[in-house]
């Protein structure tokens, strides 16, 4: 056997590995919620990574259907957006103080946080949750739509064959080790209504209001897109509606 045929080999067995050390049991809410709880007369949103790609378009569609919207953000210069129903709030995540703070008087959450540490273990999306639940039950606020991805939990593979032998074990096997803990601490939490939304590759494309979600999205052969415009628009519906609460579909064109 030459060389190439044994790393090929080992790199085969790893990536194997890791994406079966990803699968957990879909999430699913321990409570049963009721089916008026939806959205109703409530007009208050926090929006977590409101300066990223999702939270950005978050923000400005949020603010287009009329609500009051807070934008929890690290650098405030870098929103840019400037609406009379938009107040920017400067916090961080790993800071509790500052997350409690921007909770207060809120009706729901939307978070999109991400990040760029590819390359090293972290915890900024579990800890970074970690806080928002703990301040969402602390100001009593009752629904989280959390923006989480493809590619972990009862959705490995969904992300195609060259994300799951070769984008995720090379660059992401950190990340997604931690969305998994978020993931874990989001579904077992109680007294929260909760949705993970599971998309593929994210593009900055045009929304366009037509994509598929539900449980079987996303193909274990061909990588799939959506546009952050349209992950956007979908985790707004799910202010409305809950038909997904406490659990974690997927979204793609
Ligand atoms: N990229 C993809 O193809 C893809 C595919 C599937 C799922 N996803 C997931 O979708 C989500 C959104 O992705 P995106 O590319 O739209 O987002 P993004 O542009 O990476 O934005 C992430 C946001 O999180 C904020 N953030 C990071 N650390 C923070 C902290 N400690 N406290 C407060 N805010 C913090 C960032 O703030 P700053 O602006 O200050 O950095 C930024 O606003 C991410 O969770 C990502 O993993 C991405």
């Amino acid at each position: 056997m030459t060389c190439w045929q044994i790393i090929l080999i080992g790199w085969l067995c790893y990536a194997i590995g890791y994406n079966l050390a990803l699968i957990r049991k879909p999430p699913r809410s321990k409570k049963i919620t009721p089916p008026s709880r939806g959205w109703g007369n409530r007009t208050s949103v926090l929006i977590i990574g409101a300066t990223g790609g999702t939270g950005r378009q978050l923000v400005e569609q949020a603010l287009e259907q009329g609500h009051q919207v807070t934008a929890f953000v690290r650098k405030p210069a870098k929103l840019k957006i400037d609406h009379p129903k938009l107040r920017v709030v400067k916090g961080d995540v790993l800071d509790y103080t500052s997350v409690e703070a921007a909770m207060q008087g809120q009706s729901a959450v939307l978070s999109a946080l991400g990040h760029k540490r590819f390359f090293w273990p972290t915890k900024i999306l579990s800890r970074g949750t970690g806080n928002i639940l703990r301040a969402m039950k602390a100001c009593r606020v009752p629904r989280l739509i959390c923006e989480s991805s493809l590619g972990v939990g009862n959705a490995v593979g969904r992300l195609g064959l060259p994300a799951t032998f070769f984008f995720v074990p090379l660059i992401l096997p950190f990340y997604l080790w931690d969305r998994v803990r978020q993931e874990t601490l989001i579904g077992s939490n109680i007294g929260i209504d909760w949705v993970l939304v599971r998309p593929p590759v994210l593009t900055n494309r045009a929304r366009q209001g037509k994509y598929r979600h539900g449980f079987n999205v996303g193909n274990y052969i061909w990588p799939r897109r959506i546009s952050r415009a349209d992950v956007a628009d979908f985790m707004l519906s799910q202010l409305n509606d809950d038909a997904y609460v406490g659990t974690a579909p997927g979204v793609c064109y």
